[in-house]
């Protein structure tokens, strides 16, 4: 298990809630799925991955791919007890960080009333 989290808010798709999401291994990573439409992101790293099909290729075997690293991730560290988060303030844009925005904190609040 790494000792990372990940920003709120999953990239992959609509913003879907992560904190909500659960915990599984994936094709030996520890990923969270995102409850809203069960997108798979590695928590090491951010990286989304997916399983494909190549319809080309008998018998059908599905296989994981990659769709690159899309989620921000922070630095978790436990220390008697308490935990700690250190934020991942790389200048590096990564497609998470839409969703820490003012801006779409406030949209998602309006949708919500
Ligand atoms: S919002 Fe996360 S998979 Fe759709």
């Amino acid at each position: 298990m790494c000792n990372v989290s990940l920003s709120v808010g999953c990239v992959l798709d609509a913003g879907g809630p992560l904190q909500n999401g659960d915990i599984e291994e994936v094709a030996g990573r520890v990923c969270i799925v995102c409850p809203w439409h069960k997108y798979k992101i590695s928590v090491c790293d951010g990286e989304g991955v997916y399983q494909a099909v190549d319809p080309s290729v008998k018998p059908l075997k599905p296989r994981w791919c990659s769709k690159g690293v899309k989620q921000r991730v922070h630095k978790v560290t436990e220390v008697r007890g308490r935990v700690y988060i250190t934020l991942n303030t790389s200048p590096e844009h990564l497609e998470s960080d839409q969703y820490q925005t003012s801006k779409y904190r406030d949209a998602l609040h309006r949708n919500r009333k």
